[in-house]
């Protein structure tokens, strides 16, 4: 049975695996997942998701975004399948074929979660990259197309705002998982924070959200432990 603390998925997003590992010795029993993103994937490996994997029962989410010809996906697909990781992102922004050819080399040992749009892309960017103009008036109408073609493609689900899941959820129905980034609770310390569509833990799972990658608010808490508890206190009194 799904746990309040499953629902929190940490990014272990610090300069050095030393680091990296301190946080996931602090944490694996109070969050459910550790996202491993690029650059501490370039930086080390498959280290540390030997070392999640080893250190109690979180699981890992590989956020890698890959993005190429089907064939090079799917031979990355095959060595990301031995990893034992939960999740990988793969971008919806090149084909149907090259998400199917993803999950098809997955063989059903990684959940292939799709990005649809990036919260840094701009209106502007839209239109600038040449889609037609109903995209770049309305991005949500982007998402909700690449989200309705991850999911013809057989990913377990995709990465969106808050904002986002409950119109994701309506047109591809409950089972397919949304993971939602920019959460921050109401008690947090919102200085120097870049993040701007934000929502609660609580609203977040109350819109439907399956997974919340929670960053700074547990890591730049006094207490990043206790942070991690409190926001499971407050999934649990919404679950
Ligand atoms: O909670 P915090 O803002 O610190 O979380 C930052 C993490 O969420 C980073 O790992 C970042 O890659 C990820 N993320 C995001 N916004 C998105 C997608 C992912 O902040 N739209």
């Amino acid at each position: 049975m799904k746990r309040p603390q499953d629902y929190i998925i940490f990014p272990l997003d610090v300069p050095t695996l030393k680091e990296a590992k301190r946080y996931v010795e602090l944490l694996s029993e109070h969050v459910g997942m550790f996202k491993v993103g690029l650059e501490l994937f370039i930086r080390s490996g498959p280290e540390i998701i030997n070392f999640v994997k080893t250190s109690g029962t979180a699981g890992v989410f590989l956020d890698l975004k890959l993005h190429d010809i089907p064939a090079t996906v799917a031979r990355a697909m095959e060595i990301i399948a031995d990893f034992g990781v939960t999740f990988v992102t793969v971008h919806c922004g090149e084909t149907k074929r090259m998400l199917a050819s993803a999950v098809e080399s997955s063989k059903g040992r990684v959940g292939i979660l799709g990005v649809t749009v990036l919260t840094s892309v701009l209106r502007e960017d839209i239109d600038d990259a040449g889609f037609r103009d109903e995209f770049s008036a309305d991005i949500s109408r982007l998402v909700l197309k690449r989200a309705a073609m991850a999911k013809a493609a057989g990913c377990i689900g995709v990465v969106c705002s808050g904002l986002e899941v409950k119109m994701i959820k309506q047109a591809s129905g409950k089972d397919f998982i949304a993971v939602t980034p920019g959460i921050r609770p109401s008690w947090g310390d919102r200085q120097r924070d870049d993040q701007q569509r934000v929502t609660t833990p609580e609203q977040a799972v109350i819109n439907g959200s399956d997974y919340l990658v929670i960053g700074r608010p547990i890591r730049d808490a006094k207490d990043p432990k206790e942070a991690a508890i409190r926001i499971a206190k407050e999934i649990e009194a919404v679950i």
